[in-house]
Parts: structure tokens; sequence; C-alpha cells
């Protein structure tokens, strides 16, 4: 049975990528006997804002543990707070709530500069961390985690009237949530162990860009390019001779470049399958809109 508390459960932080777009594609992309499979493991290698993980874990009760990883150090000391101390988290939210939202345009920009300032420059502690990270991330412009080659997020602040800082119900239900999510820190790799048939992966690893301009995936410094598309096939090869079960999106390539075979080579032995979507963070907002999104798996489409 579903329980309530779960539903309000929802991303704390917008995520570039995020993939509210396509939950309805991956939920018809499950495996056929996914609710009725006692015992399941769910892992998220590249959790983001987890759209999926906190859609997935409410419709799905038999899903008795779920393991969820990410590269940014910040986003993740972020989850373990909501998880571990989420009171905490909530009263030093309600204080920059307090402080930022009577402020004028041009204080409010000093404010979010001051912050994002202490982000980059101190040691802080856990509480701090996360806190400085959902209220950039509230108030900076729409909601991008960017950083330059130092590390330091470097996003300009932005321009919403009314920002909801602290957003109280959806960290409580987040919490409880995650109290069944193992959280990792590090490359995907690190999820290799639960490599085992009752295991179902959801990859959403960051988008090959379609151009130039809308190359929105550096929300590490490292980057990740076709090489790193490819290590991530390998792996997909590798839990699929574990029997586990995988389910990946990315970008289309060949929507802009009609040309552009890349994906569909590199995982020719798995079943691809194309699905519209909405991509709402790009540079040039002329450039949102739909594209075509690819739903690749490693078992038959029923
Ligand atoms: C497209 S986003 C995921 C968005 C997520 N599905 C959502 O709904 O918000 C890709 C994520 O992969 C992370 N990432 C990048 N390189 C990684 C790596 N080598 N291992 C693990 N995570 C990585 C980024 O920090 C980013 O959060």
């Amino acid at each position: 049975m579903i329980n309530k508390t779960y539903l309000s459960a929802k991303p704390f932080v917008k995520w570039a990528g995020g993939k509210t777009q396509l939950l309805k594609d991956i939920k018809r992309a499950l495996p056929s006997d996914f609710s009725e499979k006692k015992d399941s493991i769910y892992v998220e290698p590249f959790v983001g804002g987890g759209a999926v993980l906190f859609w997935i874990l409410p419709q799905f009760p038999n899903i008795k543990k779920a393991i969820i990883n990410d590269i940014n150090p910040h986003l993740i000391t972020t989850y373990r707070a909501v998880k571990e101390q989420p009171e905490k988290l909530i009263e030093r939210l309600d204080i920059f709530q307090q402080e930022y939202l009577p402020l004028h345009e041009y204080e409010r920009k000093n404010y979010y500069l001051n912050k994002r300032n202490i982000y980059n420059s101190s040691p802080l502690s856990e509480i701090e961390t996360a806190a400085l990270f959902i209220f950039l991330n509230r108030t900076c412009f729409n909601g991008l985690y960017r950083v330059n080659s130092k590390g330091e997020f470097n996003v300009p602040h932005g321009r919403y009237t009314n920002p909801k800082i602290c957003d109280k119900a959806t960290i409580l239900a987040d919490s409880q949530l995650l109290q069944k999510v193992e959280i990792l820190c590090g490359d995907y790799t690190e999820t290799i162990t639960y490599a085992t048939p009752n295991t179902l992966f959801y990859f959403d690893p960051p988008y090959k860009p379609l151009s130039k301009t809308s190359s929105f995936n550096s929300y590490v410094k490292e980057g990740f390019d076709d090489n790193e598309q490819i290590r991530l096939r390998d792996f997909c090869h590798y839990i699929s001779e574990h029997k586990a079960h995988f389910i990946l999106s990315n970008s289309d390539a060949k929507d802009k470049k009609g040309n552009d075979n890349f994906f569909d080579k590199i995982y020719q032995s798995f079943n691809i399958h194309r699905v519209m979507a909405s991509r709402m963070i790009n540079s040039n907002p002329n450039k949102r809109g739909k594209l075509s999104e690819l739903i690749i798996r490693n078992y038959k489409i029923s």
C-alpha cells in the first residue's frame, strides 16, 4: 500500500536535467513484473535532484532498499542532512528566508553573493553546507548548478519574487523516505556491488550536449565527454552480465544533427526507444521546448 506522507516527497532542489517530465515514460519502461517482485533494490547512480527516486519509492513499497549516488559532494551532504537532521536544516533555512525575502533587489543580490562566497571559501559544517546549498539553489539563476575550473559555484543571482527557501513539508517527507536509502558520494561505479538479479538501476548521466550553447553538463569540473559515455556503456554491460536490470535516459544526439548515431551505435546490443520530453534548462530560452529523449534498457519492452 502507498504511504500517504511519502506522496508529498519531491526533489528538494531544482536540478538541470531533472526528470519530472519523463516520469510517465519511465513508468512505462519498468520491467513488467516490477511491482510484484519482493525485495527489489533500486539504484540511482546519478541521482541529481532525484525526481525519479522521490516518485518511485512511494509508488513501489516492494522496494526494500535504495542506493543513491552522485559525484557532487555538496549535493550528497545535503541529501544526508535532509535524511539525518531535517529539523536543524529547516531552522537554518527559515532564518535565510526571513533575512532574504524582505530585502530589495539590490540588497538581495549582495546577500546572495555573500552567501555564495561563504559556500565557496570556508570549511563548513554539514548543516551549514546543506542550508547554503538549498538557499543558493532557490535564489540563483534558473536553479542551475555550475562550477568553474577551481570547482567554485559561479551561478549568478536569480530574480524570483517570492522563492520558497524553506520548504518544510517537502524536507520532512523526503527525510522519511530517505530512511531506507543508502547515500553514496563518488563516481557511479561505486554502486557496482549492487549488480544482482534483484536490482533495477536507473542511470541519468549528464547529457551529451546537443550544441555548444546547450552544454549545461558542467555540474562538476571533470565534465562528461564521449569517452565517459562509453565507459558508462561498459558498466551497463558489466551489470547486465550480473543479471541486474537497467533503464538509462539520455538526450537524443540524432535530434539536431540527423546523422549522429552515437548512442544507437554504442548501445546497439540493448533496447533503444525514443520519447518526447520538454527540456526546461537551456541558456537560450528559444531553444527550450520539446526534444526527443532516449530510453535504453537491457530487457524486452512488453
Ligand atoms: C542529468 S543529472 C541527473 C538529474 C536527475 N535525474 C534529476 O532528476 O534531477 C546528472 C548527474 O550526474 C552527476 N555526475 C556527473 N558525473 C558523474 C559521475 N562520474 N558519477 C556519478 N555522478 C556523476 C552530476 O553531478 C549530476 O547530478
